[in-house]
């Protein structure tokens, strides 16, 4: 076992999943132009490739057309929140960004190459390293912390136990956790849960000639965690993306108030399969977007339709 007592271990036989995840994402149609203004990476240069762009994605299932025909670009340096209402596409948009799900119709560019089937499919790593934080925080029950968080490198390094250890340590140190590696997901609450998943998302691995861009994509972070606990994971995600270099970018899926207005630049809001409103977070409270109004007033009267 991957344990910060005991250095021997062995593998966990357990199905890998897709490998972490955390960023800082900004609007697309304002583009890589657009002023940092209060946010962390506005004195780095912005990269005039999108990392991500989606070309008339559409995507059902069964009857449901959840994504009719998106067109979006993600940019480097840049903290990008989807929202809008419960069921309305927004873990789908991030698993079509991420390569778990291809959609039935439109193209998926990845730093400019158009990605043929899903993550995973070619040898060729994709030019953007995507890295994900599930809307569940996804850690395996019966391996310790330390195990799930350096999962990814015992199964895809040639680091030993004993040379990941600290890198462990170092990354639950990052996300505010040191000192927790021998512990187990149940013993946790869920505050904590969600930063052991931030780790495994961000675990370095110092043997990789990686260069690639980072994009972190981050499924509802703060969904059950209360007030203060969502504080600590919103300044996380920012404090994360100060940290890393080169390019680094978030989006994030999110219901919460607080989690939009403190670690988003823009905001995309889907509803009906596609977007009503893309702007910069500093608008929504301007903008007369009658669906943004809407959601931020919780009105029952207006453009969307509640279910009930
Ligand atoms: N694998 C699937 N099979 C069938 N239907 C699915 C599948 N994944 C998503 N859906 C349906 O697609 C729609 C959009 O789902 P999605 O999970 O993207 O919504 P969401 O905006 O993330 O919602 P929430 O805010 O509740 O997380 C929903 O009606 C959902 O039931
Ligand atoms: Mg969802």
């Amino acid at each position: 076992m991957l344990n910060a007592t005991d250095q021997s271990f062995t593998r966990p036989a357990v199905p890998m999943a897709h490998p972490h995840g955390v960023t800082t994402a900004t609007l697309d149609r304002h583009g890589p132009h657009e002023s940092h203004q209060g946010h962390p990476h506005r004195d780095r240069p912005p990269c005039t490739t999108p990392l991500i762009e989606l070309r008339g994605v559409t995507k059902r299932f069964g009857s449901k057309l959840v994504l009719d025909g998106i067109d979006l670009k993600l940019y480097a340096n840049q903290a990008v929140a989807f929202i809008g209402p419960s069921g309305t596409g927004k873990s789908t948009i991030m698993r079509i960004i991420s390569g778990l799900l291809e959609p039935d119709a439109g193209e998926v560019y990845v730093a400019g190459q158009r990605r043929q089937g899903l993550m995973g499919d070619t040898r060729e790593p994709e030019g953007v390293d995507l890295r994900l934080v599930f809307q569940q925080a996804a850690l395996f029950d019966s391996l310790t912390v330390a195990e799930n968080v350096g999962f990814s490198l015992l199964q895809h390094s040639s680091l030993s136990a004993a040379e990941i250890l600290p890198l462990v340590e170092r990354a639950l140190a990052r996300v505010g956790l040191p000192g927790v590696g021998d512990r187990y997901p149940a013993e946790l609450s869920g505050g904590m849960r969600k930063r052991v998943s931030f780790a495994r998302a961000i675990i370095e691995n110092p043997t990789s000639d990686d260069t690639r861009p980072e994009l972190l994509l981050y499924d509802e972070p703060t969904a059950g965690l209360d007030p203060i606990a969502s504080t600590i994971v919103e300044d996380l995600m920012r404090d994360l993306s100060r940290q890393v270099d080169n390019c680094s970018t978030y989006a994030v899926v999110t219901h919460q108030d607080s989690t939009i207005r403190r670690t988003a630049d823009r905001v995309v809001f889907l509803y009906g399969g596609q977007i009503r409103w893309d702007g910069p977070v500093t608008e929504i409270d301007r903008t007369d977007n009658p669906y943004v109004r809407q959601f931020f007033s919780s009105a029952v009267d207006g453009p969307i339709r509640v279910a009930g």
